[in-house]
């Protein structure tokens, strides 16, 4: 293992402890334990690895990006919860086992996703290392990068594109929503987390989200065709079943991973505006392009 991968682990492995921690706190029910279920497991993490780094390159403190990092954590893993819902993707595996609704049943798998989505902004709103101006700005970042003009609003057009042919713009815009908005949410709070960063860093960040975004969502459709399931932790074919619009259905594998390298250079190359070291978020980069879960 490199030096770059055992770095990653172990941001991976501090962020899900405290996910652990965060989530111990509430109340004991079914939908806790729904809640932890979801949230452990094989996810990558790589939110909040994204808004660890982002942290590191503005000078921001640690715990808080980690803090910060739970909340979008909290967030995406709601997003995956209600996506695999039989009224939406109807998968019945995620991050390698029964996805939340096989384990629970729908009506829980349906509150955990709620309740994720709610305790992210107790998470962000008690972290004392960062000023209060800082969290209210995270706060109506995470809230409009999640909701009706972000990831929500990307999983509607997603769901009307099933069945109908929109163009690769159209889909680029559905992927921009469902998959980069979630994603930027996690570079900008990265930077929020420093006093001093600057509005030049945190639209690099936002620009090298965008990008790295639809990259990694252009990569997520080429494994649901060609990956491996026991890899991947869920079902291949899901896209095909439910007969999904995707860039690989226009472009074909081959210009598909043509333009995942576009746009990763794009996103390394938003970085030059950052002022600290952005060496692991170029790697991060290079290594999501290539990944096979
Ligand atoms: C899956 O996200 C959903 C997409 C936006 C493609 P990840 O691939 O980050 O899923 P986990 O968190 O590792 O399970
Ligand atoms: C999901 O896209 C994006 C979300 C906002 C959850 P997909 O439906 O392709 O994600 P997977 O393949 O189920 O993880
Ligand atoms: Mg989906
Ligand atoms: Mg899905
Ligand atoms: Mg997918």
């Amino acid at each position: 293992m490199t030096d770059l991968n055992e770095y990653i682990k172990s941001v991976a492995d501090d962020v899900s402890k405290r996910l652990e921690a965060l989530l111990s706190e509430n109340m004991d029910s079914v939908v806790t334990s729904a809640m932890k279920y979801s949230a452990q497991g094989g996810g990558k993490r790589i939110r909040p690895l994204l808004t660890v780094e982002f942290s590191k390159a503005c000078g921001g403190n640690y715990e808080a990006a980690v803090d910060f990092g739970c909340a979008v954590e909290m967030i995406h893993t709601y997003s995956l919860i209600h996506d695999d819902l039989p009224c939406m993707d109807n998968d019945d595996m995620r991050r390698g086992k029964p996805s939340c609704h096989i384990a629970f049943g729908e009506d829980n798998a349906l509150l955990a996703g709620d309740a994720l989505l709610t305790e992210a902004f107790c998470v962000l709103s008690c972290v004392r290392s960062v000023s209060e101006k800082n969290i209210v700005k995270a706060v109506s970042f995470l809230s409009s990068f999640a909701g009706i003009n972000g990831m929500v609003g990307g999983q509607v057009l997603d769901l009307q594109f099933e069945d109908v042919k929109p163009t690769v713009e159209e889909i680029t815009k559905m992927y921009s929503l469902k998959t980069c908005a979630l994603i930027k949410a996690a570079a900008v709070l990265g930077c929020l987390t420093s006093e001093n960063c600057t509005q030049r860093e945190i639209e690099a960040a936002c620009n090298y989200g965008e990008n790295l975004g639809i990259a990694f969502q252009i990569v997520d459709d080429i494994l649901d065709i060609v990956g491996d399931e026991k890899i991947l932790g869920k079902p291949v074919g899901s896209d095909d079943k439910n007969d999904k619009s995707t860039v690989v259905k226009y472009l074909g594998i081959e210009k598909s991973k043509e333009y995942v390298k576009e746009l990763t250079a794009k996103a390394v190359n938003s970085l030059k505006d950052i002022s600290g070291d952005t060496a692991v978020l170029e790697q991060i980069a290079l290594l999501l392009a290539d990944r096979t879960y």
